[in-house]
C-alpha cells in the first residue's frame, strides 16, 4: 500500500511517500519521496527551537512540500493511507500537521483513511528501513531498544514487532536536550549534537572525569532510568572553574560520560532478558561514537546490532509511514488532534 506520512513535531517539516508491503510478518518499505525541510537556521538565534516560530515556519512550508511531492509525481497523487504525527512533540508544531493533514483529507483525498501516527513508534520502527535489515530473517527478539532523541531517552524490551514494555526513561533531560545544552554552554550553534561530535573528534576523553549518573544505580526503580541535567550541570561548573580548558577535551569528555551510561544501561538490559538484538534510534543515533561503541558492545554480548540508515535518525516523515503501516495493520488508532505528552 501508498502511504503519505506527515511530520511536524518540532522543527522539521518533512513529508514522505512510501510504499509499505509484507504484512506484520515481514514489513517491507521503499522510499519514494522523502522531504525534509529544516528549521534550523531560524531557531539557530535563539539558541533552540522556539514552538511559535516553529509553528509558523511549518504552516508557511507546509504546502511547499506537499507542491514537492505533487510536481514530482506529475500526475495525481494516489495513496491508500494518510498519515500524521499526533504526538509527542510541541503541541503548536503538531498541531499544524495535523490541521494540514485534516485538509488534505477534506479537499484532495476524501477516500482515503487518515491516521495519527506516534513520533516515538516511528523512531521506533526505523530500523525496518535499513536496506539490509536482519528482520525477519533472523531471531532479533526479545530486543532491547534505546531510542535517544532531543526529547527523549527511553529504554524498551521488545518481544514482537508490536509487543513491548518500558522498562525505563530520563528523569529529567533526554540525552539529546543534554548535548544541546552542553553544546551551548561551549559556545556552539544549535542544535548542538552534531557540534559536540564535531569537537570531540579532537578531544581527549579521558580529560575531564565528568559523572556518570546513575550509572551504578541498580534499584529496581533505578537501573534502567536515566538523568542528564546534572551532567550538563558539570560542564557548566567545568568552565566557570577551568575557563582555560580545551573545548574538544570538554566536548570529548562529556560525549563519552552520556555514552557510558547509555551503554551500561542497554547491556544490563540485554543480560537480564537475554536479548537477541540490540536496536539503537531517535536524533542521537546519528552519533558516530554512539553507534561505534553500541555496536562493539552488542558485537562483545553476541548480539544483532540494528540502527536505521542515517538519514532515518533524525526526525523525518518516512518512519512516520513506516509506523503508521504498522499500526494500521494492527488497528490501533490514535485520535487525530495534537498530543503534546504522548507516550508509548
Ligand atoms: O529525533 P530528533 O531529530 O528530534 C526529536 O525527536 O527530539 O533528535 C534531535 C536531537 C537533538 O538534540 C540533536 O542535537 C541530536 O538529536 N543529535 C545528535 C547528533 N545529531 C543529532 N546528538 C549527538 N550527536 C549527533 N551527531
Ligand atoms: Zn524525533
Amino acid at each position: 500500500m501508498r502511504i503519505l506520512a506527515i511530520e511536524t513535531s518540532c522543527d522539521e517539516t518533512a513529508l514522505a511517500l512510501l510504499e509499505a508491503s509484507g504484512g506484520l510478518r515481514a514489513p517491507k518499505f521503499k522510499v519514494i519521496k522523502n522531504l525534509v525541510s529544516s528549521q534550523i537556521e531560524v531557531h539557530r538565534p535563539w539558541g533552540g527551537v522556539v514552538p511559535n516560530l516553529a509553528k509558523r515556519e511549518h504552516i508557511k512550508n507546509l504546502p511547499i512540500v506537499f507542491n514537492q511531492i505533487s510536481e514530482f509525481q506529475k500526475s495525481k497523487i494516489k495513496i491508500d493511507l494518510l498519515a500524521v504525527t499526533v504526538g509527542p512533540g510541541l503541541e503548536p508544531a503538531l498541531w499544524t500537521g495535523v490541521e494540514f493533514a485534516k485538509e488534505l483529507k477534506k479537499n484532495i483525498f476524501p477516500k482515503v483513511p487518515l491516521i495519527g501516527a506516534n513520533h516515538l513508534e516511528g523512531h521506533l520502527y526505523s530500523f525496518l528501513l535499513a536496506k539490509k535489515t536482519e528482520f525477519p530473517k533472523t531471531k532479533i527478539f526479545p530486543a532491547i531498544a534505546l531510542i535517544v532523541s532531543g526529547g527523549h531517552t527511553i529504554l524498551l524490551r521488545m518481544d514482537s514487532l508490536i509487543k513491548w514494555k518500558k522498562l525505563g526513561e530520563t528523569r529529567d533531560d533526554a540525552v539529546g536536550e543534554a548535548f544541546d545544552k552542553a553544546a551551548r554552554i561551549l559556545g556552539l550553534p544549535y542544535p548542538g549534537g552534531p557540534e559536540i561530535q564535531k569537537l570531540a573528534a579532537n578531544g581527549n576523553p579521558e580529560a575531564v572525569a565528568f559523572p556518570r549518573p546513575m550509572i551504578y544505580d541498580n534499584s529496581p526503580t533505578g537501573k534502567y532510568e536515566f538523568s542528564f541535567s546534572g551532567l550538563k550541570t558539570s560542564v557548566l561548573y567545568y568552565l566557570r572553574d577551568n575557563p582555560k580548558a580545551d573545548k574538544a577535551n570538554v566536548a570529548a569528555s562529556f560525549q563519552k560520560a552520556a555514552v557510558d551510561v547509555l551503554i551500561s544501561k542497554t547491556a544490563r538490559a540485554v543480560r537480564e532478558f537475554k536479548a537477541k538484538s540490540v536496536m539503537l534510534s531517535g536524533g542521537v543515533a546519528a552519533n558516530a561514537y554512539l553507534r561505534d561503541r553500541l555496536r562493539e558492545a552488542s558485537d562483545k554480548m553476541g548480539v544483532n546490532f540494528l540502527v536505521p540508515p542515517m538519514d532515518f535518525n533524525t526526525d523525518n516523515a518516512v518512519m512516520i509511514a513506516a509506523a503508521a503501516y504498522i499500526q494500521n495493520l494492527r488497528k490501533k488508532k490514535y485520535a487525530i488532534r495534537a498530543q503534546g505528552n504522548l507516550n508509548l
